[in-house]
């Protein structure tokens, strides 16, 4: 046992799990991944290109056939590839649900709800966005970013309707052009004229990133501990909403957990999750520079945990949050655009 006790999935124990309260799912990889070898998390090479993301909405011809081919081929990759678009999906259901145990307790290992929300879901994205680059033999490809916090991008984005960005299981009645929504949204339809609903978005994003998130435990979530007894539920601010509530508002509603984007498990089988973790992470940094990169957390517990994914070379990645709170030093970075909220202010 090492000298601090932090977050580290215990890969050989995998196992079904519960996706919702009374519904188990199985989304264990086929081949064990605690009988590969794995390899350090290290910076990319900084002479390698960058990678901007942009905006979903403005999206180019160019861009979308590019992303879709790419798309495309990850798709028909089969399953025993971990580069493949379903062992990505359930890459995010094993995390989400608990199908691995901690290691140095059998207590379940998960990243919702608390201070492991943000750096997990940075990395699924930035491995996702590196093999569909390396699929179409491009090392600037950047993944969308669905811009739900400004006007013009509070609708779905056209390029997830067509295409290898098409999801047969969506709400309908939300996700159709020029439908604007309610990014707090709780299952509930109100009817509000469009102007109005993108008023009260922009207050909300305010409260979200701003007068509701001064302090840490507030944005970060709540700080979880190794073990049985250091589970906490406690979100943050955006993870709440605007995180949970698209997830819920794109989801089916005719679906009995709201698959696919409703619920966790099969939350990544739907394209646009990408563009809006995509978004998600970078509120992260955007909360970063408004607090003038003061480090967010120093907790060893928190700097020292870990996470496993496959890189675009479908090597078993060992990644440490300590290494990964710098984006530009991830290689990659956010168009400079407006954050039409931060006035605001209700
Ligand atoms: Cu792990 Cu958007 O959820």
């Amino acid at each position: 046992k090492p000298h601090i006790v932090t977050f580290t999935p215990n890969l050989s124990t995998c196992h079904k799990s519960f996706a919702k309260p009374g519904f188990q799912v199985y989304c264990c990889p086929p081949k064990p991944e605690s009988e590969e070898s794995f390899i350090d998390f290290k910076i990319p090479d900084l002479s390698s290109p960058r990678r901007i993301r942009r905006r979903a909405h403005l999206a180019d011809k160019d861009y979308i056939a590019k992303y879709n081919k790419a798309l495309t081929i990850m798709k028909s990759l089969p399953y025993e590839d971990p580069r493949s678009f379903r062992r990505q999906a359930d890459m995010h259901c094993i995390y989400c649900t608990g199908a691995y145990n901690q290691q140095y307790s059998n207590a379940s290992f998960s990243i919702h709800r608390q201070w492991l929300f943000f750096p997990w879901h940075r990395m699924m994205i930035y491995f996702h966005e590196r093999i569909l680059g390396s699929l179409i033999g491009d090392d600037t490809f950047a993944l969308p970013f669905w811009q739900w916090d400004a006007p013009e991008g509070m609708v779905t984005p056209a390029m997830y309707m067509d295409g290898a960005f098409t999801d047969t299981e969506r709400e309908e009645t939300h996700v159709h052009i020029p439908r604007i929504a309610d990014i707090n949204y709780d299952y509930n339809d109100t009817e509000i004229e469009p102007e109005q609903r993108i008023k009260k978005n922009l207050a909300f994003m305010y409260h979200q990133m701003v007068s509701g998130a001064k302090k840490v435990e507030l944005f970060m979530g709540c700080q979880s501990k190794p073990g049985k007894d250091g589970v906490c539920d406690g979100p943050g601010t955006i993870e709440l909403a605007p995180h949970n509530a698209l997830h819920t508002w794109v989801g089916k509603a005719l679906n009995r957990y709201r698959e696919n984007m409703g619920v966790f498990y099969a939350a990544a089988r739907d394209p646009i999750f990408y563009a809006h973790h995509s978004n998600i992470d970078r509120m992260w940094e955007y909360w970063k520079e408004l607090r003038g990169y003061e480090p967010e957390i120093v907790d060893p517990v928190w700097l020292n945990s870990h996470f496993f994914f496959h890189n675009e070379n479908s090597q078993l990645v060992r990644v440490r949050i300590g290494d990964i709170l710098n984006i530009t030093k991830l290689g990659y970075g956010y168009e400079k655009v407006d954050y039409p909220w931060l006035n605001a202010r209700p």
